[in-house]
């Protein structure tokens, strides 16, 4: 019997975890899940909504870290995260993704000899003033079992030198919740209470310090949100980060002034995704919605310099322009004429991924 401490914190660690913990239910008798969830996200609307939404069981340990600086959040869920460690001494520990509490819990880990497993390894933007780069380097460094959604992930591991037997190309948790969901999403009624048309509307999420903690940057894509016709709804679910910001920077009047932003809470996976499906175009910043478009075959714009997910780009329905009003402008003159790119759905996106993983376990 294997026990296996699964750890949650921010939004985009629910829908992953999610079809992990479901597979790993169906064998009791060989592993025995333990969700953490440190409570890096707290707001109702960036975690509570998830665990309904994505029939989570509720966590087994509730950490309650909160917010703060890089330094004091990492370090504060690794204090609490070591007495997890040593009291329910997990055979071990399965990170996700990028944020704060996946470095925090495999350096935690590591140094109590407790193999790493990480979820969406090898991910590299090669930006290193995004966080999230050298939260993906050390817990990739630290790992024992990495398991990876595209072939540029199976590269840079390679070239980092990590041992070829610890990689596991297994395509991606996060579609397999986005496929697992897809006929439940339907029946969302959001599109009816923001009173939207199907494919007339544009969806935005930021949240990325590089846009919205640098006014400069912020206000560039506020410029581009008023390029787009009056006719046309822009819906945005905004971030607390981003509603702070918006804020501390004074560009409540810039935001009012638009006439078509429909601002928003952060909204629910099902909400989200049924507006993903029937938006015309999504704007934005974030990691996880660049491959949820890619599936979904919808048009992406994504607002930062890079991505850590190219084969969104190489084949799926992705652009990488940044905040560069020249580079964005020309994309939206294309979308309002109804081109866009071919695309293809990425290799073993196919909603098994979380077997894949839980196969190689059972074997460990
Ligand atoms: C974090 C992740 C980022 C991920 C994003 C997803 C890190 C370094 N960053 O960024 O990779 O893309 O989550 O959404 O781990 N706040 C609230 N309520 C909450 C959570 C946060 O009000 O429930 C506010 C606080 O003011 C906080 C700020 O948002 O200081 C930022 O939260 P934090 O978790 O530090 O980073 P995110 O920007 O959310
Ligand atoms: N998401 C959501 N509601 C929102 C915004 C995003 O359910 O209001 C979902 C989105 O569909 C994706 C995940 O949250 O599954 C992405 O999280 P986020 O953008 O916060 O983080 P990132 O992927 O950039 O790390």
């Amino acid at each position: 019997m294997k026990r296996i401490l699964n750890v949650v914190g921010a939004r985009p660690n629910f829908m992953k975890i999610a079809p992990i913990q479901r597979e790993m239910a169906k064998y009791p008798d060989e592993i025995t899940p333990m969700l953490v969830h440190t409570g890096q996200h707290y707001d109702e609307r960036m975690s509570k909504f998830f665990f309904e939404d994505l029939q989570l069981p509720q966590p087994d340990i509730y950490l309650g870290v909160g917010s703060g600086s890089h330094a004091a959040q990492t370090a504060k869920i690794m204090v609490d995260f070591e007495k997890v460690c040593l009291e329910h001494k997990p055979d071990m520990v399965l990170v996700v993704g990028d944020v704060n509490s996946t470095v925090a819990c495999s350096l935690v880990a590591a140094k109590l000899w407790i193999p790493v497993i990480h979820v969406e390894a090898g991910l590299r933007s090669n930006d290193r003033k995004m966080p999230e780069e050298i939260n993906r380097i050390v817990t990739d460094s630290l790992s024992d079992y990495l398991f990876v959604t595209e072939k540029s992930g199976k590269e840079n591991l390679l070239r980092d030198g990590v041992d070829p037997s610890k990689i596991h190309f297994v395509g991606n948790v996060m579609i397999d919740s986005l496929a697992y969901f897809m006929e439940k999403s339907d029946q969302s009624p959001i599109l009816n209470h923001l009173e939207l048309e199907k494919e007339n509307y544009v969806l935005v999420t930021l949240h990325r310090p590089s846009n919205v903690d640098d006014p400069e940057n912020f206000i560039k894509i506020i410029t581009a949100f008023e390029k787009i016709p009056n006719n046309v709804p822009i819906v945005f679910p905004i971030h607390p980060r981003t509603k702070k910001n918006i804020e501390k920077f004074g560009l409540e009047d810039r935001v009012k002034a638009l006439s078509n932003l429909k601002l928003l809470e952060p909204v629910g996976y099902l909400d989200f995704q049924q507006l993903t499906k029937n938006c015309k175009f999504v704007m934005t910043d974030s990691g996880g919605i660049q491959e949820e478009t890619t599936y979904l075959g919808i048009p992406c714009i994504t607002l930062r310099e890079n991505t850590e997910r190219p084969i969104t780009a190489e084949v799926g329905t992705n652009e990488i322009v940044g905040t560069d009003l020249d580079k964005i402008l020309p994309l939206l003159d294309k979308l309002f004429a109804g081109e866009w790119k071919e695309s293809l759905i990425p290799e073993l996106w196919d909603g098994k991924a979380a077997e894949r993983i839980v196969e190689v376990l059972r074997k460990a």
